[in-house]
């Protein structure tokens, strides 16, 4: 990971001055690099304790696409926090966090283009498509708010599995490019996990953090999560009225969302939501199963575990 971060550096590099000055408040803000971590993990994991050049160049890019999707997606969620401080958009405002975003993917894709990395830009491509239709499709949700638990599901597995399943599709790709099966399987674990994450996030959101981020805005924004949709389903008609009336018409009235909130505890929403994240754990767990014994696949186990459990 210190080499990792030496390259991820290097990898923004810039000569306007502006730009310059937000690369390098970026990397000073670092997240928890989860994704990078699942990239070499399975490289060493699937290619005999080895990872190689294309894996850091992938492990770069896919942070790359990380970090502009967080800078769009707190000008589209109107978020001022993020990762402990202000996010771009509360300090340079959207005009420039629209472009930082832009600057980030180009380099990203550049940086696999520029070395024939073509077999994982493809893999990095088709993440970045279905994370716009994931954002995308939860806006129109949130406008009509008629979502469902399985539109739910697909829309966190294009807006935030299918970055991690291509972290480890990517990772297996990276030392293994022959092996499509291997490459499926790997896909299919990010994926399970990366499900599990996004619940767990949703599942933040209704808790009072401090989490790096602000929390309770996702009925602010009508973003309406397991734990909310579950209530939904639980409840009569006149209280899910009364649910859909307080997102559409009340989610700026602070005093109501903490009600909603309070209505979907006691309704079980976060005891549903987390059973869910779990069987999600499980099949991911499941898939490494198969694997012979070795170090990297016990701390892929240990990262698939911090998912459900961590704190931020
Ligand atoms: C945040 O991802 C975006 C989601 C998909 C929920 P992370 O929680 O991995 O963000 P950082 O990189 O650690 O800040
Ligand atoms: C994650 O969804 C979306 C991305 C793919 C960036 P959220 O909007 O819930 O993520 P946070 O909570 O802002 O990190
Ligand atoms: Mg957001
Ligand atoms: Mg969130």
């Amino acid at each position: 990971m210190d080499l990792f971060e030496k390259k991820f550096r290097n990898s923004m590099a810039t000569k306007v001055a502006l730009l310059n000055r937000i690369t390098y408040y970026i990397v000073n803000r670092k997240g928890k690099q989860m994704r990078p971590m699942f990239v070499f993990l399975v490289a060493k994991m699937t290619g005999e304790g080895q990872v190689n050049e294309r894996a850091y160049r992938g492990a770069s890019v896919i942070e790359l696409i990380h970090t502009a999707t967080l800078v769009h997606d707190d000008v589209v969620d109107d978020s001022n926090k993020r990762r402990g401080f202000f996010s771009l958009s509360a300090l340079w405002k959207n005009k420039i966090a629209v472009l930082v975003g832009d600057y980030l993917l180009s380099k990203g894709l550049l940086l696999s283009i520029d070395n024939g990395d073509f077999d994982l830009l493809r893999i990095i491509s088709v993440a970045v498509r279905e994370m716009s239709e994931g954002e995308l499709l939860q806006i129109e949700k949130a406008r009509r708010l008629d979502i469902t638990e399985d539109v739910y599901y697909e829309i966190i597995r294009q807006k935030t599995a299918t970055l991690i399943a291509a972290c480890c599709s990517l990772g297996a790709a990276a030392v293994q490019p022959e092996n499509a099966e291997l490459i499926e399987r790997m896909r299919k674990f990010g994926e399970l996990i990366g499900m599990a994450f996004q619940i767990k996030d949703d599942l933040f959101d209704y808790s009072d953090g401090p989490i790096g981020k602000p929390t309770g805005i996702d009925i602010k924004e009508q973003k309406m999560t397991l734990p909310l949709i579950y209530a939904l389903n639980v409840s009569e008609p006149k209280n899910r009225k009364w649910l859909i009336n307080s997102v559409k018409n009340y989610n700026e009235d602070k005093r109501r969302v903490k009600e909603v909130i309070a209505y979907v505890k006691e309704k079980g929403g976060l005891e549903y939501a987390t059973k869910k994240m779990v069987e999600y754990q499980l099949e991911a767990l499941a898939i490494l199963n198969d694997f012979p014994d070795s170090p990297y696949k016990e701390a892929l186990t240990t990262m698939v575990n911090y998912v459900i459990e961590r704190k931020k």
